[in-house]
Formats: structure tokens, C-alpha cells, sequence
């Protein structure tokens, strides 16, 4: 084997195992991208669980007014308030009134603090897609 056809050989292999490397990357962040997305998924299919077993969706909508306003009209009142979580946390399980009409939302004393804490970290996170 002359020299020539040695080094030609090598760089065949070796641009096909870079191809290969890049391929593996890319399969790779394809994985993670699924997994992160199954689990985000999951997670805020968790919490409307959870709001529809705590009665929450008897009175809300994720994207309509019933009684009490939609969860994403909530989202987007608060986008740019550090402090709302905590606040509606506390809202969520005593309950109060003034901030959307004249009808008030009763206490929710079947939800525990960790439990109003998730509800409203998920009804905040929402958006319009
Ligand atoms: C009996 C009906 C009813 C139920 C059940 C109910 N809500 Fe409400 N909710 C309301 C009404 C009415 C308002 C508007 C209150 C106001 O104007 O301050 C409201 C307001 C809210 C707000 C916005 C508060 C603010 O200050 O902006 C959040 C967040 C919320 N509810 C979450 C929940 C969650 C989570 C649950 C379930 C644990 C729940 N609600 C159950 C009627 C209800």
C-alpha cells in the first residue's frame, strides 16, 4: 500500500466517523428535546389534574371565563410580578375577591400550601399558543 492511498484511506474513515459523531449529536439533542417536552407535558398535565380534583376547573378555565376568569387572563395580568405566585398561593387556599368583579372566590381549605404553591407556579407558566 503506497503512502498516498494509506492517507487516503485514513481521512475517508475519519470524515465518515466525524459524520458519524454529528449524527450521534443530533440524535442525541433529538432525545433530550423529546424527553424534556414528555416531561413538561406531563408535569402541566399533572397540575390540571390536580386543579380539576381540587374543584378549581368548576369555577376556571384554562382559556375562558366561568365564574372566576380564565388561568391564562391570570398569567398574563401577572407576567411581570415577582411576587405573584406567593400572593395567589395564599389567594388560592383563603380565598377573597375584588381583583376580577364582584363575585368571589370562596376558600379552598382541600388544598394544601404545597399544593396552592404548584397550582399557581403551573396557572402563571401558562400561555396562548
Ligand atoms: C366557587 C368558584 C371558584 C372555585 C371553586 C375556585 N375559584 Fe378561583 N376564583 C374564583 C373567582 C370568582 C375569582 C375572582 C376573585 C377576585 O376577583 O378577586 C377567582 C380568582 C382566582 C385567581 C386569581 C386571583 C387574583 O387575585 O387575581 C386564581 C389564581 C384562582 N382563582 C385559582 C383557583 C384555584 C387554583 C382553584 C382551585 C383550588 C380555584 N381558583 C377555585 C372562583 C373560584
Amino acid at each position: 500500500m503506497t503512502l498516498k492511498i494509506f492517507i487516503k484511506k485514513m481521512k475517508k474513515r475519519t470524515s465518515s466517523l466525524s459524520l458519524l459523531r454529528v449524527q450521534r449529536r443530533e440524535v442525541t439533542r433529538i432525545a433530550l428535546f423529546f424527553c424534556f417536552g414528555l416531561g413538561a407535558m406531563s408535569n402541566s398535565q399533572g397540575q390540571m389534574e390536580l386543579a380539576k380534583a381540587k374543584y378549581c376547573m368548576s369555577c376556571h378555565a384554562v382559556d375562558k371565563k366561568i365564574v372566576g376568569p380564565s388561568f391564562l387572563d391570570v398569567a398574563i395580568k401577572y407576567q411581570k410580578d415577582p411576587l405573584a405566585k406567593d400572593r395567589l398561593a395564599q389567594k388560592i387556599i383563603k380565598g377573597g375577591s375584588g381583583v376580577w368583579g364582584a363575585i368571589p372566590m370562596p376558600a379552598n381549605p382541600q388544598v394544601s400550601p404545597e399544593e396552592s404553591q404548584a397550582l399557581a407556579a403551573w396557572i402563571l407558566q401558562l400561555k396562548a399558543l
